[in-house]
Parts: structure tokens; C-alpha cells; sequence
């Protein structure tokens, strides 16, 4: 067997000669510090490459649909780290006919580079069409299109797209097969370990879809069942690291500090990671990391004052890549995590979840600034992340 570069040396390297597990639940444990607890002397990793495309880090945004948009991508690039970003899943078909929603969802521009698409079907030969039509659209912008099979929504999942694939391994090979053949870029596949725990069919996908060309995996160490509860499963990650030959695989699922890194690193010998929430949680996270990769020294957490930026920066795009209607509809949605990344005030977070303008948007701002400038960077411990996901019972996902 081959042993890819990158997987060999996540797997040799000392990655936590000193690092230690924390329990999630753990008080201490940091969202908007690197770490809260020292973290392993130094990760050292390879390089990931996908196809003719070699990463400058291999620690890659995962889509949060919704969030992850390019407004957000941008205002986290300049923040420097990102291997690649993907848009949001996209429905192929609705891609064929371009509605506006969906070219809105595959909005990009020079700075969003590398920049992937994720599509998702459950037919081969549209989704075939669908990303031939996507090359055509976005021609040399696009470094990589991704397939979704880890949604595990209902409506994605009753026209057999996203996690429904993992239960059908000939119709998803025929499907991965027909997109690698349809395009020349490379083209890789983000998935669940299974649909539930009796039908663990990653590893076997893995090793399929590697012999029809993909040219690399993303495994949310999860099964469809479980959604977004439970915990992630390393073993099972590891062996879909262990059931490829040459492509790589990013690990992905509740890396939110360097420990979580290094321990995912290192408990499945993947050759990079994807992080959604950990993002949306510490935008400066794949700074930290790529620093942290590059020299053994992860840098500073963010001063209030970095993370006021970063919130303004992020409203300019918002504004200027759209309206200003659409910058304080997604604000409110932010509210929630804005708040907690920069503890305005009640007051101010009541104005925030209310945006009406750019110009209340700025006086919130001003009204908040002198108590944040006064303030120094200092851990903060709530655990949670306020995003809306489905509630209740999977089945009703
Ligand atoms: C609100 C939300 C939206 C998501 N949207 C997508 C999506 O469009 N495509 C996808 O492949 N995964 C999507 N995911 C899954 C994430 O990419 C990721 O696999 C999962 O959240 C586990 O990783 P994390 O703990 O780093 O967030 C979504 C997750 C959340 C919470």
C-alpha cells in the first residue's frame, strides 16, 4: 500500500509530546483563546493536495449553510490560514435552471480563492451536467467541486442527495464516477461515516471512490442518525484514513481549539482538517493553526478591539456585496455568536438582533467601542454555539 506523504506525517510526527484531553465540559475550555490548557509543542504536518491543487494549509472551511457565505469566507481569509472554502451545498439541479438564490450561493470573487462548490443530487447523470455547467459558469474560479453525502435533512435527503448516498454504495460510486468524468478539476466528496450505526459504509465508499478518481475526503466523524448530537467517532475516522491509499483526508467534526487539532490529528492520521462551527465560533482559528503548523507558535488570541474589526469588516462586505437590507438581516442572525465573541451588553445585543440599518449598525458600534477598548483579550467560556439547527427527532429532519 502507498502511504500518502501527508497521512505518514500527521501519523510519525510528535504532534502532542505534551498535549493534554479536555473534557468539553470543562469550565476552562477556551473558544476565542487558541487553548485554554498549553497546547502540543508543535503540529507539523504535510502538505494536502488534491489533485494538481496543493493547499497553502491544509485546514479548510466547512460549509455552514447560511453562514459560510462569500461575505464571511472573505472576512475570514484576510485573517489568513485557510487551506480552501466551499460554498454551500447546492442542489444541481437548481443550478441547471440558475435561479437566483442558486447563483447567488455560488457568488465568488478574486479574493475567494481556493474556492469549491459543493453539489449535491442523486441522480449521476445530472449531477454529471450540473458541474459541467458549473465550470462553465465559474471557469478558472473554481479549484474544486465537492459532493455532498453527510446532509442528513430530509429534504436533501428524499431525492436520494446528501447522507441518502451512503446507503446506496453502487448508485454513489456511479455518481462520484460520472462527476470526476464530466469535469477537469479535481473533485472530492464530503460524507458521514454511515447513515447509522449498523450501516457504517464510509470506509467502503472511501476506497471506491479513490478508484474512480476523487481526489480527496472529508469524513464528519458522525453517522446521519445521530445528526449533530453524540460525539465524534475518531476510530471511525481513522478508518477511512486507513482505507484509502493515496488521497487525503480531512477529519471534521467538534474541532473548536488547537487541543481538539491535534488530537484529531493525531487519533486518526488524517492529512488536514475541515472546521464549520469552530469557525463561526473563532474566525482567527486557521490562522492559529496554520501558524501553529508552520512554527510552533500558534500567535495571540484576538483583542476585543480585533474582534470589533472583524465584526465591522464583516458588515462592509455583507454591504457592499449585496444590500443593505440583506447586511442586517444576516447581522441578526449573527447576533447571537457577534455577542458572545465581544460581551456588548444586553442593550446592545437587543439593538444588534433588531438591525435596522447601516446607520444603527455604526452607532451600536460607537456606543460599544470605548467599554471594548478598555478590555484586554481574555478567554471566554460558554461552550455553545447559537445556531439554528433542526430540532426534534431526526426522522422529522
Ligand atoms: C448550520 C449548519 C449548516 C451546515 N451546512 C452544511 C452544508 O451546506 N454542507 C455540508 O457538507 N455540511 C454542512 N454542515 C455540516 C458541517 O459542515 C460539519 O460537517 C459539521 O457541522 C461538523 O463539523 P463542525 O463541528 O466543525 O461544525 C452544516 C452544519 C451546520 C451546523
Amino acid at each position: 500500500m502507498i502511504k500518502p506523504e501527508n497521512q505518514l506525517s500527521t501519523a510519525t510526527k510528535p504532534l502532542v509530546a505534551n498535549g493534554t484531553r479536555m473534557d468539553p465540559t470543562d469550565p476552562r475550555r477556551s473558544l476565542l483563546t487558541p487553548d485554554p490548557v498549553p497546547p502540543p509543542a508543535h503540529l507539523v504536518g504535510g502538505r494536502v493536495r488534491l489533485g494538481p491543487l496543493t493547499l497553502a494549509s491544509r485546514f479548510t472551511m466547512a460549509p455552514l449553510a447560511g453562514y459560510t457565505n462569500l461575505p464571511f469566507r472573505l472576512v475570514v481569509r484576510e485573517l489568513g490560514g485557510i487551506g480552501l472554502a466551499t460554498t454551500d451545498l447546492v442542489n444541481g439541479r437548481a443550478l441547471m435552471l440558475a435561479s437566483a438564490k442558486t447563483l447567488d450561493l455560488i457568488q465568488t470573487c478574486a479574493e475567494d480563492r481556493p474556492f469549491a462548490v459543493q453539489i449535491y443530487g442523486g441522480l449521476p447523470h445530472e449531477l454529471a451536467e450540473a458541474a459541467r455547467h458549473l465550470v462553465g459558469l465559474l471557469g478558472d474560479g473554481l479549484a474544486s467541486i465537492d459532493i455532498n453525502m453527510g446532509c442528513p435533512v430530509h429534504k436533501i435527503t428524499k431525492g436520494g442527495g446528501g447522507s441518502a448516498m451512503l446507503c446506496q454504495v453502487g448508485n454513489a460510486v456511479a455518481l462520484v464516477r460520472a462527476v470526476v468524468e464530466a469535469v477537469p478539476l479535481p473533485v472530492t466528496v464530503k460524507m458521514r461515516l454511515g447513515w447509522d450505526a449498523k450501516q457504517i459504509t464510509a470506509p467502503e465508499l472511501a476506497r471506491e471512490f479513490e478508484q474512480v478518481g476523487v481526489a480527496g475526503l472529508t469524513i464528519h466523524g458522525r453517522t446521519r442518525e445521530q445528526g449533530f448530537s453524540g460525539g465524534v467517532d475518531v476510530a471511525g475516522i481513522r478508518s477511512v484514513v486507513q482505507a484509502v491509499e493515496r488521497i487525503p483526508v480531512l477529519g471534521n467534526g467538534d474541532v473548536r481549539t488547537l487541543t481538539d487539532a491535534a488530537n484529531m490529528l493525531r487519533e486518526t492520521g488524517c492529512s488536514g482538517l475541515a472546521l464549520g462551527r469552530g469557525a463561526l465560533l473563532n474566525p482567527w482559528i486557521f490562522h492559529h493553526l496554520a501558524r501553529w503548523d508552520a512554527t510552533g507558535d500558534p500567535g495571540d488570541p484576538p483583542t476585543y478591539i480585533q474582534r470589533l474589526e472583524f465584526m465591522i469588516r464583516h458588515f462592509e462586505r455583507l454591504l457592499s456585496i449585496r444590500d443593505e437590507r440583506f447586511a442586517c438581516l444576516t447581522f441578526r442572525k449573527m447576533a447571537g455568536w457577534y455577542c458572545k465573541m465581544l460581551r456588548p451588553g444586553r442593550e446592545i445585543q437587543q439593538g444588534i438582533v433588531m438591525l435596522e440599518s447601516q446607520a444603527h449598525f455604526n452607532q451600536l458600534c460607537e456606543q460599544m467601542r470605548p467599554a471594548i477598548e478598555s478590555r484586554d483579550s481574555h478567554p471566554w467560556h460558554e461552550a455553545e454555539l447559537p445556531l439554528n439547527l433542526p430540532a426534534g427527532p431526526i426522522a422529522h429532519w
